[in-house]
């Protein structure tokens, strides 16, 4: 244990405990520290394969759970020496993979020496490197694996980072907070020492090392500070970084402006490193991001990859107060910081851009992601109640839905109430490790609200579903509304939530409604009523999405016609279509279709899809969401069992009868839109995207003009949203413009990585019949490798969402990722983990495909070894 000359070979998270049982933790277990850390000094001598690390802790025993040992939680390193108050320590004894001293007195100095190896570090968590620079990752539990350190977000030091290394290999040395000395050493080697004024959980320190490139700007905050912004990147990349500057400024300005929220240091520094296991990280001030949501120019990036880093950014720099200012006090509160940091990235997005067509595909993201996660194997309410591994809980339900539940307070709350609970929690909490309780109970005091049945939202997990029945007497309508709660695992009885729905009542003969009612459902079953309509309205319900619930209502396919054309609420509309779409294509795929009903059901989206198309009131950026059909995930998700094979066929073959009834309607688009010159403005966003939902309307019904009409956008493209689309429809077809088009991007955009990987996830997501044998393929070709996330995720993410190619009946689809899942996991625990839940919803599929399934999950439970991760998602996918 006390063995200098080796590193453990295994990581910590293969190990099991001696019972051979997965040690699983309880949220109900907290107890606070029982030592605090008020200060740290690091001190590392950098080096790619064996950096040393002096970590010197001052510990003081904590009033609120005084205990004589120190635990200092580790992972895969090892001690190579301990000091207690200046002298050579020996009494300390290893738990696991934990380190633990008694000690005597009150407070303490422990010294403590790690040797790691960043270049062996391929899990991308801790100190690693990437491509000659060294990097860390610490949230969750990645500090450990640096240093021995109480590793839990509820202890907050204050850092202090000396580190020194190879001029020439690092040139640049970063860490937290401010820059407060540096000098030359010997050999070539120079050093930095900084200084993070503000207290933070080990989860949010990090240090860079390497050879970098600084885009610089500055901002000055409104009461007088100016900061200094600098965007580190690779040389050759800083002509990439506007778009995420102006981003951050936005940001800073937009959190000051709406959430009263000031930065609180005098720089502010984000680096790009392109092997990342997540999207970015908010460590205080030194954001560190995947490169995907950093670079963009209008040639490499789309723009929906233009949004993405809009919102990411955003979304790391919300994190300084949402998050840093005020932490959280364990990791079953996670979504305290994601959930309400998802929820001001979404509505910042809002303001600078659409607003109605960002909560639309804010939505479609909750539907796709989210709700199967809800309904499945493993669901969790977005506080969770025990994991085995934290990192399988940076979710869809703590994320998205963790978003939603507190969107529902601004509902209820309207926005300048529920300003006043975030002030109000800001100020309670500033400085501290709180709870998903603590804010909460700051809403509820602040906004004057009573949260007490509302707070079900953080315990139970599932989709609520809520049945609708309207009866009209008189000139009264009665909506009697039913609510049902899913058993999810470990949760089989539910109680009713509390559902804000936004509702409106809608006139036929005039087309308007007499104003929007908020109706709170809490019950199980509960009505409504509203008089003074002489005849039967037209519902619409659950506007805006105001509730994250399944609504299931008996609209006809007329009064879905009127909502797409009348309705004044953006997103009703939206919904309307997908309603619309969704009824039919279910049926359908029931074969509960009569040839007739199959007529008048198409008939009636026809017509929705000719009235958005002519509707001049439409911008194009929206009239693009409006047509966008349902997608498949979604469709599974109102389907048990599903067919995927049925669900590919249906809704290929509606696209193919929207591309011929509407073939000159799409070719007209295609025409007007592509005559629209390159900007990033609205109209010509919205003109880009319906360039190619026009492409992919026609590709089925008329495939040559289609291919021609593609390659042309493909050629005359001044920008990759006109490339990447032209490139997507052309990749889904058997024509010779296919080969000639991939072949030019692939040699166009070489050693470009972030391009690259779209290559990649175009072939894997195509619809081209022969997308499984090309994904195969492109396994072996030498641009691919297991080491880089990004290429793993462009590959097999893409094909595991793509029915065609995961669903092949054969179960070829299943083995293929079940085998990417083997060969990754020894390599990258955590992202291989990502890659189990497809398998896990076997119970929703048709038995053929799910007794495949199982066995693929069951294939990869054998295998000894598996990390945590991986063994965590496969045992729960199979129960
Ligand atoms: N906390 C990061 C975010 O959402 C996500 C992340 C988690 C990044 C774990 C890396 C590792 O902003
Ligand atoms: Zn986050």
């Amino acid at each position: 244990m006390n063995d200098l000359s080796s590193t453990p070979a295994l990581p910590a998270e293969a190990q099991l405990p001696d019972d051979g049982q997965p040690t699983v933790i309880n949220r109900l277990d907290y107890t606070p520290p029982a030592w605090l850390v008020p200060q740290i000094a690091l001190d590392f001598a950098l080096s790619l394969d064996a950096t040393r690390v002096l970590s010197v802790l001052s510990v003081e025993r904590n009033p609120a759970n005084p205990a004589p040992t120190l635990r200092l939680n580790g992972d895969g390193i090892a001690a190579r020496s301990v000091n207690v108050d200046g002298q050579p320590h020996n009494d300390w004894r290893m738990d696991g993979a934990d380190l633990l001293i008694d000690l005597p007195g009150e407070a303490h100095t422990v010294t403590i020496e790690t040797v790691v190896n960043p270049t062996a570090n391929t899990q991308l968590s801790g100190l690693y490197a990437s491509g000659g620079m060294l990097c860390t990752q610490c949230e969750a539990e990645g500090f450990r694996r640096i240093t021995f350190f109480p590793d839990r977000p509820d202890v907050l030091s204050v850092y202090t980072v000396k580190m020194a290394g190879d001029k020439q290999k690092f040139p640049i040395l970063l860490s937290n907070g401010n820059p407060v000395a540096s000098g030359e050493g010997e050999d070539g080697t120079h050093w930095a020492e900084w200084h993070d004024p503000w207290p933070k959980p080990s989860y949010l320190f990090a240090l860079v090392a390497g050879d970098l490139v600084a885009s610089r700007d500055s901002f000055t905050t409104r009461s007088g500070r100016k900061v200094d912004l600098a965007i580190y990147v690779r040389a050759g990349d800083e002509a990439r970084t506007d778009h995420a500057m102006r981003s951050l400024i936005a940001s800073m300005e937009w959190d000051e402006e709406v959430y009263g929220r000031e930065y609180d240091l005098d720089l502010f520094n984000i680096v790009a490193v392109s092997d990342f296991n997540a999207g970015a990280m908010e460590n205080k001030g030194l954001n560190v991001f995947n490169t995907r949501y950093i670079l963009a120019d209008p040639e490499t990036a789309t723009d929906g990859d233009y949004d993405a880093v809009e919102g990411v950014v955003a979304h790391e720099y919300f994190h300084n107060w949402s998050g840093n200012r005020v932490t959280c006090r364990d990791w079953f509160q996670l979504s305290l910081k994601e959930g309400f940091t998802v929820l001001r990235d979404q509505q910042f997005s809002a303001d600078r851009g659409s607003a109605p067509v960002k909560r639309i595909e804010d939505v479609r993201i909750l539907r796709a992601a989210q709700f199967p996660e809800d309904s499945g194997p493993l669901a969790h309410p977005i506080r969770p109640d025990s994991y085995q591994e934290i990192s399988n809980f940076y979710t869809a339900t703590v994320y998205n839905k963790g978003a939603e539940v507190i969107r529902m307070m601004t509902v209820l709350a309207g926005p300048e109430r529920f300003r006043k609970g975030t002030d109000l929690y800001f100020d309670r909490h500033d400085g501290e490790a709180a709870t998903c309780e603590d804010f909460v109970k700051a809403i509820e005091d602040g906004a004057g609200l009573d949260l007490t049945q509302f707070r079900r939202w953080y315990q139970q997990a599932g989709t609520p579903r809520v049945d609708v029945a309207v009866a009209h007497a008189g000139d009264t309508v009665t909506l009697t509304l039913k609510q049902t709660v899913p058993p999810t695992p470990g949760q089989p009885d539910k109680q009713p939530m509390v559902i804000p729905l936004r509702t409106a009542l809608f006139d036929r003969a005039t087309g308007k409604h007499d104003g929007e009612h908020l109706i709170v459902l809490a019950e199980a079953e509960q009505s409504f009523s509203f008089s003074g309509h002489a005849t039967p309205p037209v519902l619409s319900i659950n506007r805006g999405f105001s509730a994250p619930v399944a609504i299931a209502s008996p609209v006809s396919n007329e009064d879905l016609v009127f909502l797409a054309a009348h309705d004044d609420d953006p997103f009703a509309r939206y919904e309307a279509m997908q309603q619309l779409v969704v009824q039919h294509l279910v049926s359908a795929v029931r074969g509960e279709l009569s040839p007739a009903q199959r007529d008048a059901g198409r008939k009636a989206i026809g017509e929705a899809f000719a009235a958005v198309l002519a509707d001049g009131a439409l911008d194009d950026l929206m009239r693009g969401e409006l047509v966008i059909l349902p997608g498949e995930s979604y469709l599974h998700e109102q389907l048990a069992p599903v067919d995927p094979g049925k669900v590919r066929a249906e809704r290929e073959d509606l696209k193919r009868w929207l591309g011929e009834t509407l073939k000159a309607e799409w070719t007209t688009l295609h025409d007007r839109c592509s005559a629209v010159p390159y900007s990033l403005d609205a109209a010509a966003r919205g003109a880009r995207k319906l360039k190619t939902q026009a492409l992919v309307y026609l590709a089925p019904a008329a495939p040559t003009e289609a291919a021609r009409r593609a390659r042309a956008q493909y050629d005359a493209a001044t920008n990759m949203t006109d490339r990447q689309g032209a490139l997507m429809v052309l990749a889904g077809l058997d024509v010779p413009e296919r080969a000639v088009a991939l072949a030019d991007f692939h040699q166009r955009f070489a050693g470009n990585m972030l391009v690259i990987d779209k290559w990649f996830s175009l072939q894997a997501g195509s619809l081209h019949p022969d997308a499984l044998a090309h994904v195969q393929a492109l396994a072996g070709h030498p641009d691919f490798t297991l080491n880089n996330p990004n290429r793993v995720r462009a590959l097999y993410m893409a094909a595991a969402a793509n029915p065609g190619v995961f669903h092949d009946a054969s179960g070829a689809g299943y083995r293929m990722i079940a085998d990417l899942i083997l060969q990754l996991d020894p390599i990258n625990g955590n992202v291989a983990a990502r890659f189990v839940p497809p398998l896990g919803r076997w119970k929703k599929i048709e038995p053929a495909r799910a007794a495949l399934m199982r066995a693929e999950l069951e294939r990869i439970a054998a295998q000894p070894g598996l990390s945590r991760d991986v063994r965590e998602q496969v045992s729960k996918s199979l129960e």
